[in-house]
This record gives C-alpha cells, structure tokens and sequence, in this order.
C-alpha cells in the first residue's frame, strides 16, 4: 500500500517535457494579457518603474535593506562611479523573530528600522555626511507592490509565512519613513525594488548580458526586461531607454500536475488560491510536501509502524534543507537519512528500503519542482525572444539566479539545469547562462538608490 502512494505520487507529479512546453506556452500567454491590464490574467505582472538598469558609473556612499528571505539584511555600500567599482560593501543580517512575521505593521517596520539604526550606530567617522545630506537608502521589499513609482508602492499581499494584516494596501516606503523617523534616523528611501529586480540590478553590474532575475528561494519569482511599448496597460511616459523592469508573479495555477497534498497544503496556507506555482516550486514548501506524503503513508500503510509518529503531523517541521540533505545522501546504507528521520520526527528503527522511498519521495518533490521552474524560465526567455538563437545575437542571455534553494539544494538545481537545457535544445542553450547572484539585490537595490538619487554623482 504505501508503495502505491508513492506510484501514484510519481504519476500526478509527471512532468514530462511535451507538458513543460505547454505550461512554458500558458505561461506566456498569461504574461501578455498580464501586461496588457491589470487583473487580464491570473499571473500578475507587476511594473517596476525601473528603465534604466546600474551602468557602473554610479558612486556615492548608499545603504540597503533587505527585507523578505531567510534573513533580513542591513547593507551598506561604497561605490566608486566609473572606474571605481564597488569600494565597499558591509552587512550584517537577522532573522525576523516569527511573531513579527504576524503581527502588526508598525511593530514590522520598528524592529528593521532600530535594526538599521543600531548598524549606523556603530560604523566610524569616515562615513558621516557633510550636513545637509540626507542618507540614502534601497529597500528591498520582496513581496507583492503594486508600485506607483521608483520610490513608492502599496503592498498587495503578504506570501511566504508573513501575514500582517492591517500592513495591506499600505506604502511601504511611507510606514518605513515613519518608523525611521520614531528611530531618529534622517535617511530618505530612493528606490523601492523586489528582490528580483535587486538581484535584476546588482547582477547587470557584474555580467552585461544580464536578461532576466529569478529567485528561487523561501518563495519563487523573476523579473525580466521588457520593452516599454509592449506593456499596453504603461501609460506613463515612455522612458529613454525604451525598457522597464517587470515582474512576473508566480501565481497562475493551469497545467500544473498537482496532487491531493499540493491542494491541502494551499487550503490549509497563510493564502488560499494564491501563488500555487510557487508552492510548488520553493524552499519554503517542498519540505511540506513530502512530509504530507509520509503522514498519509503512515496513517494508511503504517509506514513507519503501528504508531503514527506524532510529530509527523506537525506542519513545515520538514523543512527543505533537511529534505536536501537527504536526498543528497550517498552513504550505502542512507546514514544521514537515518539521522534527520531521528532527530526531526523521532523516527527510529528504520529499515534501508524504508529509508530509500523516503529519498525516492524526496527526488520526486524536487523533480517537479525543478523541472517546473526550468519550464517557467522557459517562458520568460520566449516572451524576450530569447528561445531561438537569431543572427547578430553575440552576447549570451544571462539569467542573474539567486536564493537558498537554487544555492544549497544540488540535487534541484543540478535537475533545473539539465532540464533547461533540454526545453532550449544544444544550440541555443550555448546562448543562455545562469549566473548565481550571491546576494545581489541588497546591491542591486543599493545601485538603485544611487541611479534614483537627488544627489546624482555620476561619473561621464
Ligand atoms: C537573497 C536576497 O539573496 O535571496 C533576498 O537578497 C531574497 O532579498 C533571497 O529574498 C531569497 O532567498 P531566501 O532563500 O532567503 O528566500
Ligand atoms: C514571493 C514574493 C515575491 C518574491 C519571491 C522571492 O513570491 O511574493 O515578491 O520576489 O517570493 O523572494
């Protein structure tokens, strides 16, 4: 019996590559009506107000936040303008205690803002402003905002384990000026950017053929650059360059192989009905996934014995760098798989084959998810046409890749690789790069806040 769940886990979780290709389809689809009005798609295209990506000119003295993964990030960066480079960059970095990840706004943006005066607080003489000057800050808001300039935007809604209610609708660079200013702090916000658009920015700065930015992370999204005429729904100004920085939302649902535990685990979430692709793709939920597995393997089959173990039945206590490390072992008879059934769900006493379906479950997981992901960034490089290789085209397409998942879980990120390259077919694959980003959009939207800033100081 419990070998029967897993096949059937292994069947509803079939991604071969004719269904990739049609979610890659869907997806673009969904990106043009998306771009053409607002609500014209179940996938959320978002406008960033950025036209103009870092040249490596920019110089000056900047501070960054970075607010919305694992870690919560105070940056500090010294640019040099054109041939400079980055001088210097400083952080530190926390985790936000989970009860401010649910509780009200204001105790939110307290807590980042006395984190970012305590860092001020301790740097040396050298990097005081002349009077006058305001500190200029980049804040990193990976979330959903709808933006209404560089500088401005209403959070949409919350994802990722954060639900703070009376936050939603809000500007959040207006609730971080307030809690600045009730920190004493005299600093002005210059640019509000995503994550990817960050990581968009700060990997530009490195590799010129950056395209597009994913993050695959505790959540999943990607920004990409599009033409400013073929947003239909942009009635600004057309900017200079001709191109704006959009976002695409991972929160369409067609053509996805999903399970009875992919539809619980939503049912049961923080946000019901919304960013499905994403649970099914990220660091946050993998984990979740396979632990529902085994509840159900152990509650129908007894599984793990007569008992169900008890702390199998807590949700998220799996989380995805357990489940990596895992899948990842390589000991003959599964040493490590042992361990972590032991240490996180006190688990004894299993046999190796026992032990061999939970990898072969993990793999699974992982398997639909990476592929999923290739076939999303599939669709991105559609849309900029970038599927094809055209004459002319010399420089690569480099996709700018950042978070935990893609970084520490191999076994995922070996499988996006490969299975991109698959979609692509050799020749144009030639023509595409992901490049990890380490941390790149506290940077990026450090560079951001030095592109936006009143006191301009770039070198020509
Ligand atoms: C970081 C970015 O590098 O990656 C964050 O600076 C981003 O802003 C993060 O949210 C995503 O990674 P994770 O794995 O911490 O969610
Ligand atoms: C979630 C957030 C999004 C962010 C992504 C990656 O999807 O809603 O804004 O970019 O996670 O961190």
């Amino acid at each position: 019996k419990a070998m029967e769940i897993v096949k059937e886990m292994q069947e509803k979780c079939g991604t071969p590559i004719g269904k990739l290709k049609q979610v890659a389809d869907a997806m673009v689809v969904e990106m043009h009506a998306g771009l053409a009005s607002e609500g014209g798609s179940k996938l959320k295209m978002l406008i960033s107000y950025v036209d103009n990506l870092p040249t490596g000119d920019e110089k000056g003295l900047f501070y960054a936040l970075d607010l919305g993964g694992t870690n919560f990030r105070v940056l500090r960066v010294q640019l040099g303008g054109k041939d400079g480079g980055l001088v210097n960059q400083e952080f530190t970095e926390v985790s936000i205690p989970p009860n401010l990840m649910i509780g009200t706004s204001d105790a939110l943006f307290d807590y980042i803002a006395a984190e970012l005066a305590k860092f001020i607080a301790q740097e040396g003489q050298e990097f005081e402003l002349p009077p006058g000057k305001q500190r200029e800050l980049g804040f990193t808001f990976s979330f959903p905002v709808m933006q209404t300039s560089i500088a401005s935007g209403t959070l949409v809604r919350w994802t990722k384990g954060f639900s703070i209610d009376d936050a939603v609708g809000l500007d959040v660079v207006e609730e971080l000026t307030k809690a600045m200013k009730r920190q004493g702090l005299d600093m002005r916000v210059s640019a509000l950017v995503n994550d990817t658009v960050g990581t968009l920015a700060g990997g530009k700065y490195s590799y010129k053929g950056v395209a597009v930015a994913v993050i695959l992370g505790t959540g999943s999204n990607a920004a990409y650059v599009e033409s400013a005429q073929a947003i239909p729904k942009w009635h600004g100004d057309l900017p200079k360059s001709g191109e704006m920085v959009g976002k695409v939302y991972c929160s369409w649902s067609s053509h996805l192989p999903l399970t009875e535990y992919d539809h619980a685990m939503d049912n049961e979430s923080l946000n019901p009905g919304e960013q499905i692709f994403e649970k099914l793709i990220s660091g946050m939920y993998l984990g979740e996934i396979v632990r529902r597995v085994l509840l159900k393997m152990a509650e129908e089959a007894a599984f793990f014995g007569d008992i169900v173990p008890p702390k199998l039945k807590t949700p998220f206590i799996l989380r995805t760098p357990d489940m990596s490390a895992m899948h990842n072992d390589t000991s003959s008879d599964l040493i490590l798989v042992e361990k972590k059934l032991k240490d996180i769900l006190e688990i004894c006493n299993t046999s190796l084959q026992a032990r061999k379906v939970v990898v072969e479950l993990c793999n699974i997981v992982a398997t639909r998810g990476s592929r999923l992901a290739a076939a999303g960034i599939l669709g991105i490089l559609k849309k900029i046409g970038k599927d094809t290789v055209k004459d002319g085209d010399e420089q690569k397409t480099v996709i700018a890749m950042d978070g935990g998942l893609f970084e520490h879980y191999s076994e995922y990120s070996k499988c996006l690789e490969h299975t991109l390259d698959e979609l692509l077919g050799e020749e144009v694959s030639k023509t595409i790069s992901i490049e990890h980003a380490s941390d790149g959009s506290g940077l990026g939207a450090a560079l951001l806040a030095a592109s936006h800033s009143p006191y301009l100081e770039v070198e020509n």
